[in-house]
């Protein structure tokens, strides 16, 4: 049995989950069109569909939230907030958002016009949509590390800088109005990104005038891997890599349900103060005035405590060694997944686990289906159901090159049995894999569809 690195807290109050039985769990799939965003949180034993908002606050930030001053402007909360966010990233003005998507909007909404190119290592899918919501064209430059699955390399998360280059002078940097970099990459395996990378990535956007922003959900998981695995940064402190990174950048947004540890709630930080009136006044339409920004008072004092608890070392350890435990258990039972293991979640490779399901047939949800029946496991498909798209040139399907199954692991939820109930899970699944078959989509919206498609099984 792998090492489990034990919980550096203990358990104050609980939250029963129960397991349906197979034919309920049958009849919740065929109700939900075998989406498993669809089923009633209920009818799921584990969720690990996703660590955005579904972790668990500490007795800090539920003391701080009972603090929290729901004054419309200028509330103590918000200026809270805004020490820990001057302590940890440093940028001079930032506002609250509801979420990362409303960040992604607003940036969105006012730096990208219709044909202009965003480029990243990877954009997660709500990223991408948002800039294709605009007529931006979101463009991923991840180096190749990222699509080799079993490649054991440190930081598979980073951005190829020699095609970031030859990108930039192709289309122009006229035509970028921002470029980024996901730090963990979560569409791409939640891999980290290396500070070398981000230095250089920082150095191609400087070079060409191109505003830097980071995209910063899970900073802090990333922050910690270069502690582990770059050389030079063993001593410095997760909060001094923090500062580095962010010192390259000229913004960054961030989804505060993820290395916030809050279950609502996000930012968008900048340097400049032009850019900063422009989002004040988009935010103001959409979201909020911009000492809340769509949050109440309280939540913004959970956020301002979990910042800080997000980038405690100990809890960094136990969360990234949680996530290597399961990766390790599966492996040992020959069932194949992205490696190493990142920060986040587990991403089980369907291509590989179900090679007689083509991808016009969708392997990861055939996998995300059969987990759920299987053991009442909710994962979510991150492959063609999410990624595919007509070619806006040619109007061919462009698959994606990975048919991936997330597990995602919320934060400070679920214990070492419930780890092991899901591996074995899976491995009752691998034996009766040739079994499995592939879907049909029923119904699909035009963006975004993973939320809201239906399917059918073949
Ligand atoms: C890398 C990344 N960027 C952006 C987002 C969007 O954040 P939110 O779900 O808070 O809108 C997510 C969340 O899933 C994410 O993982």
């Amino acid at each position: 049995m792998p090492d489990y690195t034990a919980e550096p807290f203990r358990i104050k109050m609980v939250e029963p989950i129960h397991l349906i039985s197979l034919a309920a769990r049958q009849a919740a799939m065929l109700q939900a069109g075998f989406n498993l965003f669809a089923l009633r949180a209920e009818d799921v034993y584990i969720d690990l569909l996703t660590d955005s908002g579904t972790g668990t606050m500490s007795q800090a930030q539920w003391a701080a939230i009972m603090e929290g001053d729901e004054s419309y402007a200028g509330a103590r909360s918000y200026f809270h907030l805004a020490e820990s966010m001057k302590a940890i990233f440093g940028f001079e003005y930032f506002v609250p958002t509801h979420q990362g998507r409303a960040a992604e909007n607003i940036l969105s909404a006012i730096l990208v016009k219709p044909g202009m190119f965003v480029p990243s290592n990877m954009h997660f899918d709500t990223t991408d949509a948002n800039i294709r919501a605009r007529g931006g064209r979101p463009t991923n430059l991840v180096a190749a590390a990222a699509f080799d699955p079993t490649l054991q390399h440190p930081f598979k998360g980073n951005m190829d800088v020699e095609k970031l280059h030859a990108f930039i002078r192709q289309v122009g940097p006229q035509n970028i109005p921002f470029g980024t970099i996901t730090i963990t990459n979560n569409a791409g395996g939640g891999q980290p990104v290396s500070l070398e990378n981000i230095r250089a990535v920082a150095a191609a956007y400087r070079q060409y005038k191109i505003p830097f922003f980071i995209d910063a959900c899970r900073f802090a998981e990333n922050s910690f891997f270069i502690k582990l695995r770059e050389p030079g940064y063993a001593s410095k402190s997760t909060l001094e890599i923090a500062h580095e990174i962010f010192a390259l950048a000229d913004g960054a947004w961030m989804s505060a349900k993820k290395d916030a540890l809050v279950n609502i709630g996000g930012f968008l930080a900048m340097r400049d103060p032009d850019v900063y009136q422009k989002v004040c006044n988009e935010l103001i339409l959409r979201e909020g005035f911009p000492t809340y920004g769509g949050l109440a008072g309280r939540d913004l004092e959970a956020m301002a405590v979990g910042l800080w608890e997000g980038l405690d070392e100990a809890y960094l350890a136990y969360r990234v060694g949680q996530t290597a435990y399961l990766g390790e258990r599966l492996l040992e039972a020959g069932i194949p997944i992205i490696e190493p293991t990142g920060g986040h979640a587990i991403y089980l490779d369907a291509g590989r686990f179900l090679t007689h399901i083509p991808q016009a047939e969708f392997p990861g949800q055939a996998l995300a289906a059969a987990l759920y029946l299987e053991g009442a496991v909710r994962g979510v498909e991150i492959g063609s159901v999410m990624f595919a798209h007509p070619d806006p040139d040619t109007g061919e399907m462009v698959f994606p090159q990975l048919e991936l199954v997330r597990l995602a692991i919320p934060r400070r939820v679920y214990t070492q049995a419930h780890l092991d109930y899901v591996a074995e899970a899976l491995i009752r699944l691998a034996q009766k894999r040739n079994n499995l078959r592939g879907y049909r989509i029923t119904y699909s919206p035009a963006l975004l569809r993973h939320f809201t498609a239906r399917f059918e099984p073949l």
